[in-house]
């Protein structure tokens, strides 16, 4: 058996297959196109463990997910790769359209076509875990009761609204054909691993180099922050015992505001790190605001809790802190990012010609 992960270079893909491996011996062939989120140097501890196949690919190359799914035999796809930033999708949307939509559509046909000639008992064991966002639910206004899964969908960037059109693509081939598809819409995540153009990361290493800090508009937009491994915990609950065609929102319930999160964060690091040219927050500064900025997210996770008994470990305090020592503990992985030489990971890790399908 095994697990078909795509995006596990990236962020929360690099997270979970490594928690994947730290819990079972059960291979994850692992799908990246290796675009500027990717990044190798995150599995640099699983070079040589047989138990993770890289594949450098994309998500819309149908004849190699057909080839993968035909020679390897998952017993679940796990769905992460995407276009993932925001402000990136403001600048350039076509790029979101093509691996959110057309990727996540590429994916499930080839899941259709392979889950179709399974037989009955692999059939009905197989799944396609769809990872979302709660972006896709749209903004919140301050007293508006947090996203439950039946909140309609307004997505309102070309990012979330690629997002939601995955997961409507998702929901269809469920309907439709029978796919055994799970959802899992989540909140914003933070950790190790971070690429440094996200809120949380981009601070840290900012401020460690003296950079200013840049906060949109009044900085008092919210966010509902879950710490990365309680995510990939969250997922591998819904892989397990999710109901088929449903979806889960995962959250942490920590609803902050931006400024408050930049705050803490220059209080983490004047307390870790101090500097001599005074405290952190002096390099806080407000900044044009986000074109169609939206004010609040948070999610209801009473559904996951309550059927799959999922929660958090961590609280914002400790995630935060984990978080900030383990950007003072990686400053080569800080760099590698920093002047481009992680891109370089692909040929020095895996020798170019063992890695490229
Ligand atoms: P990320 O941008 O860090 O990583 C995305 C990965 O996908 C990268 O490794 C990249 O190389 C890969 N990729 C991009 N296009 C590809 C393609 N065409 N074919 C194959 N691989 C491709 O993203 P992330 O933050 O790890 O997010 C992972 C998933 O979780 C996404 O689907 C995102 O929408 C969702 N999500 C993220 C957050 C968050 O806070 N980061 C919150 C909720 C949901
Ligand atoms: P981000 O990490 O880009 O996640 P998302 O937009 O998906 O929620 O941003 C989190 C919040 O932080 C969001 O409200 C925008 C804000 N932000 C800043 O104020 N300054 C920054 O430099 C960045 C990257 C984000």
């Amino acid at each position: 058996m095994s697990l078909l992960v795509t995006g596990g270079a990236g962020f929360i893909g690099s997270n979970f297959v490594l928690d994947w491996l730290a819990n079972s011996d059960e291979p994850v062939v692992n799908l990246d196109a290796l675009t500027y989120a990717g990044n190798l140097a995150n599995l640099a501890c699983l070079q040589g463990d047989a138990r993770h196949v890289f594949v450098h690919g994309d998500i819309c190359d149908r004849a190699l997910i057909d080839r993968l799914l035909a020679e390897h035999r998952p017993r679940a796809i796990v769905h992460f790769a995407a276009e993932s930033h925001v402000d990136r999708s403001i600048h350039g949307p076509g790029a979101f359209m093509r691996t959110n939509i057309e990727g996540t559509y590429t994916l499930l046909e080839a899941a259709r076509a392979h889950w179709s000639a399974l037989a009955a008992d692999d059939k009905a064991a197989f799944r396609f875990h769809h990872v979302s966002t709660d972006e896709v639910y749209g903004s919140l206004k301050a007293d508006d009761p947090p996203f439950a899964e039946t909140n309609p969908y307004e997505p309102n960037s070309p990012y979330s609204a690629s997002k939601a059109a995955s997961d409507h693509l998702v929901r269809a081939w469920h309907h439709t054909y029978g796919l055994p598809v799970v959802t899992t819409n989540c909140s914003n995540n933070y950790g190790p691993y971070h690429f440094p153009e996200k809120l949380i990361p981009l601070m840290i290493v900012n401020a460690l180099a003296g950079k200013a800090l840049p906060v949109y508009g009044d900085g008092q937009q919210i966010r509902d922050w879950l710490y990365v491994k309680d995510h990939c915990s969250g997922i591998r609950a819904v892989l397990e015992r999710g109901r088929l065609g449903e979806t889960y929102n995962i959250g942490g319930w920590n609803e902050k505001a931006n400024i408050d999160i930049v705050r803490t964060v220059c209080a983490l690091l004047d307390e870790l790190r101090p500097d001599s040219a005074g405290p952190y927050s002096r390099l806080i500064t407000y900044v044009t605001d986000r074109p169609g900025h939206d004010r609040r997210y948070a999610i209801d996770a009473r559904k996951i809790e309550r059927e799959l008994g999922w929660r958090p470990a961590e609280t914002f305090d400790t995630g935060i802190r984990k978080t900030v020592q383990w950007y003072l503990d990686h400053p080569d992985w800080v760099a590698d990012v920093q002047n481009g030489s992680y891109r370089d990971w692909l040929d020095r890790q895996y020798g170019a010609q063992a890695a490229t399908a």
